[in-house]
This record gives C-alpha cells, sequence and structure tokens, in this order.
C-alpha cells in the first residue's frame, strides 16, 4: 500500500486529522471527478446522458458491490437507504405463520423502529450482559418456530463489534427464520463474503467506510431466495419489462432488482463508484490489516492514557469503530476539532473511527490531545 499516494487522493487529509469514517467517508479526487463528469453530461447531453452514460454505471456500481461481497451476479439492488431496505424486505415477507424479529439493544434505531411500526410484529430485543458483545448463542437460545427473522448488525455502531455472520446465519436457517444483516458499519471495512456466511439479507451503503456519499444503499438477497419474494413496496425499477411502459401489466425482475424502489440518485452513483474504485485497488485485506493496526494503537493509547474504550477484547472482533468513555464528550470532542482533530461523540462517548487513509502519528496526535481532557 503507498500509503502517500492514497492520502493524496482525499483532500480533507491535507486539512485535517480525519478520524470519523464511520459516520462519513472521506471523499476523493475520484469521486468528486466523477461528480463533475456527471454535471458536465448532465450539461452536456439532458435526458439522452441515460444512454450512453448513466445507464451502464447502475450496473457497473451493483456489478462492483457484488464483486466486493464475494456475490453473484444479479444480487444486489440499488436502494435508497437502510431503511428503505428494511420496508421492502419486510413487504416481501409472510406474516401469518411467524411474526417473531429477534433483534439486539446495540443495533442502530431504524433496524428496530422497521418493527416497532409494523403492526403484526413481535420483538425479542437481546440485552448485551457486557455492553459490547451479542452471543451467537444468545440468539440461538431465542429463536423457535414463531421466528420470522434474525435481524441484526455486521458491526455494532454502538461498540464496534464484529458479528460471526455464518454463526447467525445457521441459527435462523435451523430455526427456519430468515437473517437479515444491517452491514452499514461492515461493508468496507471488513472484507465479506456473503454466500458462504449463508445470510439471507445483507444492507450496505457508500456512505461510510466505501467513501461514497449520501443518497444510496445496496440491499444484497441470497440468490437462491430471490425468486421466492414478491415485495409489496416496488416501483417501475423492480419490472422486468420497465421500458415497455405498460401500467396493465406487472412482473418482477429476475434478480435483485426485484427490490429496488424507482430512479436511485445518480449523483451518489457517481461519487460512490469513484469512493468504490479506490477501494477494490486497494483491497479489502489490506484495508482490515491496515485498520487493525491503527486501531491497535488507537485502543493501547487509550488504555495507556487512563481511558476506557468500550471495545471488544477479542481481536477478531474488534473493528475500527472506537468508543472511548468520556464523562464530558462534546467539550472534548470540540476541543479536539479546534485542532482539527476530527471525531464525534455519542451518549457518554467519544467515538474514533480511522480507516485505511489515516496514519499512526494522527493517532498519536489524537491521543495527545484527547489527553488534554479529563476522561
Ligand atoms: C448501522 C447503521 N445502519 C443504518 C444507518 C443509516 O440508515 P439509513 O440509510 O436508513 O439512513 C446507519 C448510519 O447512518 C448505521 O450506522
Amino acid at each position: 500500500m503507498n500509503i502517500d499516494r492514497i492520502r493524496s487522493a482525499f483532500p480533507i487529509l491535507q486539512r485535517r486529522n480525519y478520524l470519523n469514517s464511520c459516520s462519513l467517508g472521506a471523499l476523493s479526487d475520484r469521486a468528486e471527478e466523477r461528480l463533475r463528469i456527471f454535471v458536465a453530461n448532465w450539461n452536456d447531453y439532458g435526458a439522452s446522458a441515460w444512454y450512453d452514460h448513466w445507464w451502464g454505471l447502475l450496473g457497473e456500481l451493483r456489478g462492483r458491490v457484488e464483486t466486493l461481497f464475494a456475490a453473484p451476479a444479479g444480487t444486489v439492488a440499488l436502494m435508497p437507504s437502510t431503511s428503505a431496505c428494511l420496508a421492502a424486505i419486510s413487504s416481501s415477507l409472510d406474516w401469518t405463520k411467524r411474526n417473531r424479529i429477534v433483534t439486539t439493544e446495540l443495533d442502530f434505531p431504524t433496524l428496530l423502529y422497521q418493527w416497532k411500526v409494523h403492526p403484526d410484529a413481535e420483538m425479542v430485543v437481546l440485552r448485551s450482559p457486557d455492553g459490547v458483545h451479542i452471543d451467537p448463542q444468545q440468539f440461538a437460545g431465542t429463536v423457535d418456530d414463531r421466528t420470522l427473522a434474525i435481524a441484526t448488525s455486521h458491526v455494532f455502531f454502538t461498540t464496534g463489534a464484529i458479528q460471526d455472520l455464518a454463526a447467525i446465519a445457521g441459527i435462523a436457517r435451523q430455526a427456519g427464520a430468515y437473517s437479515l444483516i444491517d452491514g452499514y458499519q461492515g461493508a468496507g471495512q471488513i472484507p465479506v463474503d456473503l454466500p458462504t456466511t449463508g445470510v439471507d439479507f445483507y444492507t450496505a451503503g457508500p456512505l461510510k467506510w466505501l467513501c461514497g456519499g449520501p443518497g444510496l444503499a445496496y440491499l444484497y438477497v441470497r440468490d437462491a431466495l430471490i425468486p421466492t419474494l414478491e415485495p409489496t413496496l416496488t416501483s417501475w425499477f423492480a419490472s422486468q419489462d420497465q421500458f415497455d411502459f405498460n401500467p396493465g401489466e406487472f412482473r418482477y425482475h429476475t434478480d435483485a432488482r426485484r427490490f429496488e424502489l424507482g430512479t436511485p440518485a445518480l449523483a451518489t452513483v457517481h461519487t460512490a463508484l469513484g469512493g468504490q474504485e479506490i477501494v477494490d485497488e486497494v483491497g479489502m485485506e489490506a484495508i482490515r490489516t491496515r485498520n487493525v493496526m491503527l486501531t491497535d494503537r488507537l485502543v493501547d493509547g487509550c488504555r495507556a492514557a487512563g481511558f476506557s474504550p468500550r471495545v471488544s477484547d477479542v481481536p477478531s472482533a474488534r473493528s475500527a469503530v472506537i468508543t472511548i468513555r468520556h464523562r464530558d464528550p462534546a467539550p472534548a470532542v470540540a476541543h479536539l476539532a479546534q485542532r482539527s482533530i476530527i471525531v464525534d461523540n455519542r451518549p457518554g462517548v467519544v467515538r474514533a473511527s480511522p480507516h485505511f487513509y489515516n496514519t499512526p502519528n494522527e493517532i498519536d496526535e489524537f491521543l495527545e490531545v484527547l489527553g488534554e481532557t479529563v476522561p
């Protein structure tokens, strides 16, 4: 990995110590250039840009995400948001025979809200005994013949703990339930081979670790499952005969596009491809190796300075989302920002999330300035 070359592709890194990729991945010059081309084509060709330029990019993006997931062609749909993915999945399930969703208190709120407002859903929310992990056995102890799905995260946004997707998918399948994984904090920082894990649904997006900006999400559906599901939240992009423009006929696409919900955000398709190109070139194994090096340094440094990071002690379960307990996180984050160090705060914690483009020196600088605040 040529770190100087990589860093020169992300202008923000010349101006700031940017350690907040779990909120928003850095913008690259490649993404910016793609966006410039989008605007130029829009200006030059108007709607005909669809035929010569934009339509093909939708296919390119689906394909690159399928490669990222080690998934077969036709298993990824382009969606507006994770929440929209969840709604489309929910609309495709049969709620009459099973209605229980098993989820956890560490998951992102939108993953719980989807079932909270569903008139037929009954939720089981698993508690984390250590505030960091959920043991796969907790899922196993809860699922039964009333369980419709286990819905949980690949990486918890709250603690950065990485879950064992193969174990969760196996537990769900054995009970006759679906596995639905929110991978927003996983894809782009952790290598994923979704067919090997056996998960049924996996949602992700370009916003964070894939450095592609806001406005899109990716929905993976296990290939054998696709023909069995008919979402009732739908659109013309889900139609196999999209360009027949025949309102009297509707047939679902044979692939994952049957979940799509209308025209994708084209500006984001461009920025997402720019970010994705860099991630693909660097490679997920190299990204993970570098992020482990940076986060080990961050966690060890925090502990040496008397701070208490809320992270997994199991190396394989620790990701680059590092939450550090703090009595006054908002002023601490503001203090760091005054020194051009960008991190975030959540209730009771300062949250730092380095990515492959960061350096050990940036981690040390963050630790030094954090040390000027009181744990
Ligand atoms: C784990 C996780 N899931 C989902 C989301 C966002 O969901 P949506 O795309 O619906 O805004 C986020 C953060 O923005 C997240 O961290």
